[in-house]
């Protein structure tokens, strides 16, 4: 079956989800990331005019402050025109419909749509109704997929710890409603990480989470054990029907991040969160404030990850 996000010549044409793509693609992105970022003077990141003369047209149906800001400063160091369509006040406000939208914007003479939307598979519709110059990226949809989230994720893992091949990597909290942690782990077991592990209580597990490659555990003082890295999630309460869990107290009690419980990892480990964060639901603030937090490089590193990926997408022969 044809690959939707790959071109004739096994380009990247457009990035709607991690699954499915190549390990040599997502190394490839990772690798081009590296060039953008100042490694020596912090995490400065450089400017490179490859995409001059491109409109990139920034559409978020859904609030955002990381993916939405990062895409922009991102577009800028390319020399990208950047138009932030600001959908409150847009004509699908009217009733426009989403292609109705995407079709006026092509018609301003869009080079790439950055779109985010509650609806799950809104980025592959887009992709499949464009014209084949234009290149769709996928900034979260739903459930499903959030793949420049899980890029910069794989990125922060290899700059903190060099290779997939060795680790073990939990991902915890509501695996169900995240398409951050969809995304993680078809990003981790592509790229060779041996054991991946999700830690969360039954009611925010997905159906046959094994399917897709990880071990379950629902304590995490077992699940923690000996990771290298810990990726923790939010806690999705805007997707969740009915009450999938008893508190937030009793959420923290078992499913916190606390300096007691992350003692059970590897003493070198590394504590990541996509953000935002619920500071004393998902994660105590002495964890996301330690020594063991690289959640603000995350952030940093998103600038280059999608860099990489706008830069990629323009090179892409039509
Ligand atoms: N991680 C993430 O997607 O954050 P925003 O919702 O702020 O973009």
């Amino acid at each position: 079956m044809n690959n939707p996000q790959l071109n004739k010549n096994g380009e990247l044409q457009h990035l709607l989800s991690t699954e499915g793509l190549p390990a040599d693609i997502l190394r490839a992105i990772l690798d081009k990331a590296t060039t953008f970022v100042d490694f020596s003077d912090g995490f400065e990141i450089r400017n490179a005019p490859l995409l001059k003369g491109k409109s990139v047209f920034n559409v978020f149906f859904e609030n955002s402050t990381r993916t939405r800001t990062t895409f922009e400063i991102a577009a800028k160091r390319l020399s990208a025109d950047v138009v932030n369509l600001n959908i409150g006040s847009s004509s699908t406000s009217k009733g426009e419909t989403l292609l109705d939208t995407v079709d006026n914007l092509c018609a301003m003479h869009a080079d790439m749509f950055v779109v985010r939307h509650s609806q799950s598979g809104a980025a592959h519709i887009i992709a499949r109704h464009v014209a084949p110059e234009i290149h769709v990226i996928n900034a979260g949809d739903g459930r499903h997929a959030h793949p420049t989230q899980a890029l910069l994720d794989m990125f922060t893992v290899r700059h903190y710890k060099k290779e997939f091949h060795n680790l073990r990597v939990a991902i915890v909290g509501d695996v169900l409603h995240s398409r951050v942690a969809r995304s993680q782990i078809h990003a981790l077991t592509t790229l060779g990480v041996p054991e991946v592990r999700v830690i969360a209580p039954k009611t925010l597990l997905p159906t046959m989470v094994e399917n897709l490659g990880v071990r379950v555990f629902h304590d995490m003082n077992e699940g923690l054990k000996d990771v290298d890295v810990v990726m923790m999630l939010r806690l999705q309460n805007e997707r969740m029907q009915g009450a999938a869990l008893p508190s937030a107290q009793e959420y923290f009690k078992y499913y916190g991040l606390t300096e007691e419980k992350l003692a059970h990892a590897r003493p070198d480990a590394i504590v990541m969160h996509p953000g935002p964060m619920n500071r004393g639901i998902e994660i105590d603030s002495s964890v996301a404030d330690g020594k063991h937090s690289v959640i603000l490089p995350q952030v940093t590193f998103g600038i280059a990850v999608r860099m990489a990926v706008m830069s990629m997408l323009a090179g892409a022969k039509a």
